[in-house]
């Protein structure tokens, strides 16, 4: 039975593959948004850009979700990898999603949500490892699709999947300082982003099942107003393309 299946990106480039494979899809424009609607794989899809930061993708969400009513929703896009062995190319597919800028201490323990009583939200379980599956066959199918060139400019060897926590603020972490004071404060953090965790928030709001799933394009580091674009414009459509279509069919 088809589903109704929001996917969100935070950027054109990581949406642009979808869009394509969807050549009946039309626009409705909301709240300064367009929302692309279409069908993929028997499934009913709405496809939208989150904008970039916590509230723009708060903000989305709650519009897409109101207006849309999707069952599901998926998030692809790019992160900074800051956990230990995630590299550039590798996908992160989030488990659980933090704030890491939250912070309402002495009043709240650390990066608890108030009125939430939690600090972080899981991936629904059945989602998770939709997308999983999805990014194994996207990873192995690949790198054989991009030219030896870019495959070494990015050191796009042996990518691999990992599933763990990811954490967002408001915030591009482009210095060495930033990201290991990140990596330290929170051991567990795999990647970090801009929209994952405000996403998450209003997804379970709503009791909608979400997951996100990034692809890593630098590690967050002194190099990474450099890494970022190269691999946005380069990488990044491939794996989100090919994800989101693997996932759709799976499903
Ligand atoms: N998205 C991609 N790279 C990022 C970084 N270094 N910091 C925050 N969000 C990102």
């Amino acid at each position: 039975m088809g589903q109704r299946i929001a996917i969100i990106s935070a950027l054109h480039e990581e949406l642009a593959e979808l869009l394509a494979l969807m050549p009946d899809e039309h626009q409705t424009a909301v709240a300064g948004r367009q929302f692309w609607r279409g069908r993929l794989h028997g499934h009913e899809v709405i496809a939208v850009l989150s904008g970039i930061g916590k509230v723009a993708a708060a903000t989305t969400t709650a519009v897409l979700l109101e207006r849309f009513r999707p069952q599901q929703v998926i998030f692809t896009g790019v992160a900074g990898g800051i956990g230990d062995g995630v590299a550039v190319g590798d996908i992160v597919v989030g488990s659980r999603y933090l704030q890491h800028d939250m912070d309402a201490s002495p009043l709240f323990a650390r990066h608890e949500l108030p009125g939430y009583g939690l600090s972080r939200f899981p991936a629904d379980p059945a989602l998770l490892r939709l997308m999983w599956q999805a990014a194994e066959e996207a990873i192995a199918w690949l790198p054989g699709r991009l030219d030896a060139a870019t495959r070494a400019a990015f050191g796009l060897q042996a990518p691999r999947v990992h599933s763990g926590k990811i954490v967002t603020g408001d915030r591009f972490v482009a210095t060495e300082a930033e990201s290991r004071a990140l990596r330290a404060e929170l051991r567990e953090a795999l990647a970090v982003d801009m929209e994952s965790g405000a996403v998450a928030q209003v997804c379970h709001d709503y009791s909608v099942p979400f997951c996100a799933v990034r692809t890593i394009s630098d590690r967050a580091d002194d190099q990474a107003h450099v890494d970022f674009p190269a691999f946005l414009q380069q990488v990044a459509r491939h794996y989100s393309g090919r994800m989101l279509e693997v996932a759709l069919r799976l499903l």
